[in-house]
């Protein structure tokens, strides 16, 4: 992130001595990425360092390895994440739906917490979380982030973490990428602040809220996630939270989706408008994630609000609808649907969609959905998204045109 935080008690200077408790050297960590030259964050923790484990790493009893789906055949999918059952704590109710070589998609659909002495690490791939529904508490090193419907929480590769929920359930789209998610850099002065034509604000991020350190010992499980899912649980003599103070650049944040602030053309504006973060060196590797808002149509008087057929042959498309409020995709798409277009052949809005949208020149759409598109990666269906895929959708567009009688 470009907005350098500070929290609890650090020395002035780095790799310096200090103390957060008398006479107890306190153990300096550098979380960092890009091989010591990219962002990092320097910790101290009180007394212990994250190394020391109890007894040998095992293997956890589960795993979060995408399987790809047993029907392989170039087709646009449909999945109904509704239909994912409500089950488990966060980490175990993870299903993997969409992925390639450097980025999963997963739902996640919990109905408890984690256990208070469990936690999880990433160790392979950076997190961006939307939440969907459910409310709860985002626990981490740093501190900890309350989470809400409408709110992306980005969770930087190795950070250790727990999920608390407050709600009864809750229902997550988890996004990862081997690349750090960021405000793209194009959005960004030279100062590292948003320009004044963004549609993000950098400060508008929910920042952990720091806890004081946790200084005891005792019997600690960390699953941590690695090549390709494969999980293994370390158990550490200490509580990971042991944090005095941290200075940074990667950190956990929260962001609404509310506060991309969307940007209205005259005519209709293609989706990079509509790009909140991005994970990679976009247009040639990683990942886009775009946040469809509510914002005004286009007010040519002979505006055609609905996009165009699109053929965008270096990526992979996939949405999710936060909301069934979507023009282009009205009486096809619900509440939670995802879809899936691959860029090898073109996707379209559906039926007289176009001709409907006439009517909503310079008027606000209701519309809520994250899209994420990968660039130059070419992303598969897992078993998990084939289960609850709509085994027709590859015919919706023509049956569509034949309702409405035009064919
Ligand atoms: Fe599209």
């Amino acid at each position: 992130m470009s907005v350098i935080v500070k929290k609890g008690k650090i020395s002035a200077i780095p790799h310096t001595e200090f103390y957060a408790v008398e006479k107890v050297l306190a153990l300096e960590e550098i979380h960092g990425t890009y091989g010591f030259s990219g962002p990092y964050t320097r910790k101290l923790h009180v007394r212990a360092y994250p190394t020391e484990q109890l007894q040998p790493p095992v293997k956890a009893d589960y795993d979060l390895v995408s399987r790809v789906a047993l029907v392989d055949v170039l087709q646009p999918y449909h999945i109904l994440s509704s239909e994912v059952p409500f089950e488990a704590c966060p980490m175990k109710s993870r299903k993997p739906i969409l992925f390639g070589t450097s980025t999963i998609i997963s739902i996640s659909k919990p109905v408890h917490s984690m256990s208070p002495n469990t936690f999880f690490r990433n160790g392979e791939k950076h997190e961006a979380y939307y939440v969907q529904d459910g409310t709860g508490e985002l626990k981490t090193e740093y501190g900890s982030i309350s989470f809400r419907k409408g709110l992306y929480l980005i969770i930087p590769k190795g950070t250790i973490y727990q999920i608390e929920l407050t709600s009864k359930n809750a229902y997550f789209l988890i996004m990862e990428s081997i690349y750090p998610v960021e405000f793209p850099p194009h959005y960004m002065n030279k100062a590292g602040q948003a320009t004044l034509m963004a549609p993000v604000v950098e400060t508008e991020i929910d920042v952990p809220m720091f806890q004081e350190p946790i200084d005891k010992s005792g019997e600690y499980f960390i699953d941590i996630k690695h090549d390709g899912g494969h999980v293994t649980r370390l158990t550490l003599d200490h509580h990971p939270f042991d944090i005095a103070g941290w200075e940074g650049a990667v950190y956990p944040f929260g962001f609404d989706i509310k506060n991309h602030h969307g940007i209205a053309r005259e005519i209709h504006t293609a989706p990079p408008v509509h790009q909140t973060f991005q994970a990679g060196n976009v247009p040639f590797n990683g990942i886009s994630i775009c946040s469809f808002v509510s914002q005004m149509e286009g007010w040519h008087p002979k505006d055609v609000a609905a996009p165009f057929a699109h053929s965008n042959v270096d990526s992979d498309e996939v949405m999710f609808f936060s909301s069934s409020d979507y023009g282009a995709r009205e009486g096809v798409i619900k509440e939670g649907s995802i879809t899936f277009h691959p860029g090898s052949i073109p996707h379209s809005p559906h039926g007289d969609s176009a001709l409907r949208s006439m009517n909503d020149r310079g008027k606000m759409n209701k519309r809520l959905a994250v899209m994420v598109d990968t660039y130059f990666e070419s992303i598969r269906v897992t078993d998990h998204g084939y289960k609850y895929s709509d085994k027709d959708y590859s015919m919706s567009w023509y049956k569509a045109k034949s309702k409405i009688g035009s064919r």
